[in-house]
């Protein structure tokens, strides 16, 4: 068992973490605000937000005004969903440095999600990434349903392997391969990981796993044993997809952070500033976070 030595996280909780968000509008000074928090927590990858018709997620529907409202710390990469070109053309106007495609291993979720099949998809971003390309901005590919799909359960690691290694061989930089609906287990995380790693190299891979079913830590710790170096995850474990029905957060930050440390694994961010976060964006959403570590420490008494 080799574990990594570093790991890069990267944070969800502004777009995955809100996109979701029932009820009315977050307003666009809460994200910013929680955004600036997270980069001064020590995090260096934030997804802010989301360039998708407002239509389909109104929560994000105000992405310029968040790219444009947050003072950016230095060596903080703020990355964007960008689904077509209208997206692209968004986020390059906000001055994103790093935007992200997204396609699933499902046919079915495919065509609920961003409203095309697989194939249409991966057509679909080719201008996307030779756009951005040109841009100098990198692109990030995510792969949905890697271990089930709302629509059409199981999935075979074959069809993400397939999928992943298609948005690599376009030119995404790193494929992050998301367990939607959280209804993952180890074993079966690992084998996803074998069959993906064949097609893509594992240092190009992330895991992105919801807890629908508390099982996104167990999971987490096997792909790292898989070799898996960069994780997703959302502070307060907030988040879901308004395409997969039930689905609830992604993994929670301060979890994984806990997660690390007790593996000698360092990544410079300051646990105890992301659950203040974690605390303060669940009162500002009239609840209180699900990560397990923040209940147990508590807020810090400043
Ligand atoms: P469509 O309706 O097929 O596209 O949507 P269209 O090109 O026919 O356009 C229809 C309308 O949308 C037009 O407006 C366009 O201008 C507008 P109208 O003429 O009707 O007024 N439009 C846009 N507006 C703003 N920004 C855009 C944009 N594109 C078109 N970029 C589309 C296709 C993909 C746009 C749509 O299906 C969509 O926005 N879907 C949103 C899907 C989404 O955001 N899902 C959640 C994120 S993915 C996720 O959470 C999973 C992940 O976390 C990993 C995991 O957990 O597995 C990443
Ligand atoms: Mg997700």
């Amino acid at each position: 068992m080799a574990l990594p030595t570093s790991i890069k996280l990267f944070e969800m909780a502004p777009r995955d973490g809100l996109q979701n968000e029932p009820g009315t509008l977050v307003p666009t000074a809460t994200k910013i605000e929680l955004i600036e928090r997270l980069a001064n927590a020590g995090l260096t990858h934030i997804e802010a937000a989301s360039f998708v018709s407002p239509k389909w997620v109104p929560q994000m529907g105000d992405a310029t005004d968040v790219m444009n409202g947050i003072a950016r710390k230095p060596g903080v990469v703020y990355s964007a969903l960008t689904p077509n070109l209208k997206g692209l053309e968004g986020a390059l106007a906000a001055g994103v440095e790093e935007v992200a495609v997204f396609g699933a291993a499902s046919e079915a979720f495919s065509q609920k999600n961003i409203n095309c099949s697989i194939a249409e998809s991966l057509e679909r971003f080719e201008p996307v990434l030779a756009r951005a390309n040109e841009a100098g901005v990198r692109v990030r590919g995510y792969v949905s349903c890697v271990l089930g799909c709302p629509y059409e359960g199981d999935i075979s690691p074959q069809k993400v392997a397939e999928v992943a290694k298609a948005l690599f061989d376009m030119g995404c930089y790193e494929i992050s391969l998301g367990d939607t609906i959280g209804v993952g287990t180890p074993l079966a995380a690992k084998r996803m990981i074998e069959a993906t790693r064949q097609q893509v190299p594992i240092e190009h891979l992330a895991a992105h796993f919801h807890d629908t079913y508390g099982m996104a830590l167990a999971n987490l710790y096997a792909v790292l044993e898989e070799g898996i170096s960069v994780i997703d995850a959302a502070t307060a474990g907030l988040g879901g997809c308004p395409y997969a029905k039930g689905a609830s957060g992604n993994v929670a930050t301060e979890d994984v952070l806990y997660l690390l440390e007790g593996l000698g694994i360092n990544t410079g961010i300051d646990l105890q500033a992301v659950i203040d976060t974690g605390y303060w964006i669940t009162n500002e959403l009239g609840r209180k976070p699900s990560a397990k570590v923040a209940l147990a420490k508590g807020i810090s008494r400043q």
